[in-house]
């Protein structure tokens, strides 16, 4: 999908195309955050994710250009009882301020060449020093199945694209294979994936 118009299509119905439930990875990664740490989650879509930081205590912005999806992450966050600023914008087009943020959340957002390293670039500049991005795609080796992710090859990231994205930052690791996917209706079965988590110096 490569426009706003397109995933408010995709979100405009009842439920959540990726469920409500948390990302495992970025749950994973819950021995490593407090209360009063400021995350980002990068094309949050329904809200998931920056819900679920938020729920950890986390000051959250959840970024997505959707309004559609902005809307209902709005709602979420609402029932969930959690407060998150919700901004509706372009990842590529976005100001990223300057080390503003203890965690960068990037799951399952699929960019063009491009875009990718712009956004890359400024969400490294977003993060504080110390500061983590945990990052989920699909890999190469998820072409052709059914359980999610883009039908655009050139969209998927491989070990290296990924290395170059961070180089500046360090790796803490860089995990490839496949993994169960329960996640709405959107994500669900056996997937091929990179999951990532970055320091910065
Ligand atoms: C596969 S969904 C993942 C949503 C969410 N991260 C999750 O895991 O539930 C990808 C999301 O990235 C958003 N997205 C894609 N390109 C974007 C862009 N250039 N600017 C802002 N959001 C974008 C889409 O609107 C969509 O919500």
């Amino acid at each position: 999908m490569s426009d706003s118009r397109a995933w408010d299509q995709r979100y405009a119905g009842e439920g959540f195309a990726f469920g409500a439930e948390p990302n495992l990875y970025l749950r994973s990664l819950a021995p490593r955050l407090r209360p009063g740490l400021r995350a980002l989650a990068l094309g949050d879509g329904e809200g998931r994710n920056g819900a679920w930081l938020a729920g950890q205590g986390l000051a959250t912005t959840s970024l997505d250009w959707s309004p559609v999806a902005s809307a209902k992450a709005r709602v979420f966050a609402a029932t969930q009882g959690v407060a998150m600023d919700v901004v509706t914008a372009d990842l590529t087009a976005w100001e990223y301020p300057t080390a503003q943020f203890d965690l960068v959340a990037w799951i399952f957002v699929h960019l063009p060449a491009g875009d990718r390293a712009r956004v890359a670039e400024g969400a490294v500049r977003s993060l504080a020093p110390g500061g983590l991005l945990a990052l989920e795609c699909f890999s190469p080796a998820q072409e052709g199945r059914r359980s999610g992710g883009p039908k655009e090859p050139s969209l998927l990231f491989t070990r290296s694209i990924v290395e170059t994205l961070f180089a500046g930052l360090e790796t803490l690791e860089l995990l490839e294979g496949a993994v169960l996917l329960d996640e709405g209706p959107k994500h669900q079965g056996q997937a091929e994936v990179i999951r990532a988590l970055f320091r910065k110096p």
